[in-house]
Order: structure tokens, then sequence, then C-alpha cells
């Protein structure tokens, strides 16, 4: 059996829902306090022991490849002013195997995964999206690789989601469970009509894909949101090679949405042992702000 020690993190979409902010700046660079999104996706690669990473980027997002480039200038600065966390902080985005390649246009995530063939080669691969934070003890990208291990087969990362979600995400058919948290499945649909999911079990944004998908990709036809979808290519790559969907532990933030990616930063700025007193303590002053003026009204 291969050993998993590659990533691909698709960051080629258009990020529509943040938009004006995100005409100019790629969505994966917006920070949860004070990191990027995507930043957080490779640390969870990193301490799942994944070894190389690609990013597939698009138009706009030059951005990503600076941050995790040396700044000499900005590294000479902080050593003459001897700011010695913050060089740390700096240079910790600078030692990672990362590798990118562009998608031409953003066809689909099934098409920009799908540009990270020849990379990937005959192994499996995690795939990452940075919608989704999650933080867990275990982390869940090395969770989909200890069920990978297990059963040999791929694995898609999945949790409950509420019912009126559920036309936002790939949704999961399921037959019989293995165990409690690991699920045979019929089929993966995508983004079902309200009222029509066959489950809560959505698809967050991490994916343990073994190489055959690339064929069922190539030849992947388009499917919900005029998009070449991943989802529409694994429900095929399931009806030859099974593909298990694992209910992973762990909290996930969405902040591929606006609500979503205002509770992450305040529950994140909340955690910090630097910030989270001041935090509180605001969000009590605004909260009774807002009390009062709702109350005068
Ligand atoms: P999303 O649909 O969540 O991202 O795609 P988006 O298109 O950037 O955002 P919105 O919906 O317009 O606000 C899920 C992931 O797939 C990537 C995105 O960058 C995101 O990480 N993606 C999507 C691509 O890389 N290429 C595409 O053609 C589409």
């Amino acid at each position: 059996m291969y050993r998993v020690k590659k990533a691909v993190i698709p960051a080629a979409g258009l990020g529509t829902r943040f938009l004006p902010a995100t005409k100019a700046m790629p969505k994966e660079m917006l920070p949860i306090v004070d990191k990027p999104t995507i930043q957080y996706i490779i640390e969870e690669a990193i301490e799942s022991g994944i070894e190389d990473i690609i990013i597939i980027t698009g138009k706009g997002k030059r951005a990503i490849e600076d941050h995790f480039d040396s700044v000499p200038e900005l590294e000479a600065n902080l050593i003459a002013k001897n700011k010695s966390d913050l060089l740390h902080l700096v240079e910790e985005t600078t030692n990672i195997n990362i590798h990118f390649i562009r998608q031409s246009k953003p066809k689909g995530l099934g098409d920009a995964i799908l540009q990270a063939k020849a990379f990937i080669g005959n192994e499996p691969f995690v795939v990452m999206l940075g919608d989704d934070i999650v933080q867990a003890e275990i982390p869940c990208t090395r969770q989909l690789i200890e069920q990978y291990e297990r059963t040999n087969c791929s694995i898609i990362g999945v949790q409950q989601v509420r019912n009126q979600d559920t036309q936002r995400y790939g949704i999961v058919d399921p037959s019989n469970s293995i165990s409690e948290d690991l699920h045979k499945v019929k089929s993966f649909v995508e983004k079902p009509a309200l009222g029509t999911a066959p489950s809560n079990l959505a698809i967050l944004g991490r994916y343990l894909l073994k190489p055959d998908i690339f064929t069922y990709l190539e030849t992947q036809i388009v499917g919900s949101g005029g998009e070449v979808q991943l989802t529409d290519a694994i429900s095929r790559l399931n009806e030859f090679d099974e593909v298990l969907a694992y209910e992973f532990r762990g909290r996930r933030y969405d902040v591929g949405e606006k609500l979503g990616f205002i509770q992450t930063t305040l529950e994140f700025a909340l955690k910090r042992d630097d910030l989270g007193d001041d935090v509180a303590r605001m969000m009590k002053e605004l909260l009774a702000e807002r009390a009062s003026r709702t109350s005068s009204v």
C-alpha cells in the first residue's frame, strides 16, 4: 500500500461570496484574526504527515505564491529591529515544500483537481479545501489517512449538517455502515435541491482519493452549477472501486461564507491569550449598545 504524502489544495475559484473583497485578493488569503485561511490548511497537512503540497491557482492569485515565498527586505528589517518573534512568523511559511499549478479557467473543482494529475502520478492523495477549517485532536486529514490505511479504500470526510444546509454541499446516500462513523455509499449527490437530500451527511472539504479518480475526471461532463464536479466523478469511481464516507471528529468551521467566516474569526479571537479578554469585553459592549438601540426604537 502506498503511503499518503501528497496533498492538493484547490484555490482557483472566483470567491464570489466575498465580493468585493475578492476582486483583487484571493479568498484564501482572507485572515482569521492574523493568519490567512490557506495557512491553517497547510498546517493541518503538515501535522498529518503530508510532505508535498500542490496549490491549484488561477488568475489574481499571486498573493498566495508570495505568501509562501521569502521576503528578504522584510526579514532584514525584522532582524535589524531585533523582532525575532515576527521573524519566526514570517519564516514559518517559507520552509514548506509547496508547488503551484494554474487552472486556466475556473471550470469547477473537478477540473481543478485534474490539473494535479501529473504531480500526483500513481499514488493516493488528499484534497483539502480552504472553505473548511477543522480543529481536532487528531488532524482531520490524519484521520482520513488512518481510515485509508485500515481499509485501502478512498475516504471522503463528512459530518452531519442541518436539513436546510444540505443544498449547499455534496451529500452522501449511505448504504451499510461498517462502523458507527464509517459508511458504504450508494451514491454522492452534488448540491441536492432543498428537501431532496438522501441524508444529512455532507462532504466537508477533505477527501482521500486513489489516483483512479483522474480517469473519471478526464471524462466528467459538467454538472451542478455548470461546473465539472468532483462529487460526480467520485460517484462514478464508487461504482467500480468502493469509496467510503467517514464522519471525522473535530469542530469544523465554514469560512467559505460570510456568517461562518465572522463566527470563526470571533471564536478564534476569543480563544487567544493575547486577545480573548479584550474581544469578550468588546463584544459585551457592542451587544449592550445594540440592545439599547433596539429597545429605544
Ligand atoms: P467554491 O465554490 O467554494 O469556491 O469551491 P469559489 O468558487 O472560490 O467561491 P464562491 O462560491 O464563488 O464564493 C470550492 C473550492 O474549489 C476551488 C475553490 O478555490 C475552493 O477552494 N475551485 C472551485 C477551483 O479551484 N476551481 C474552480 O474552478 C472552482
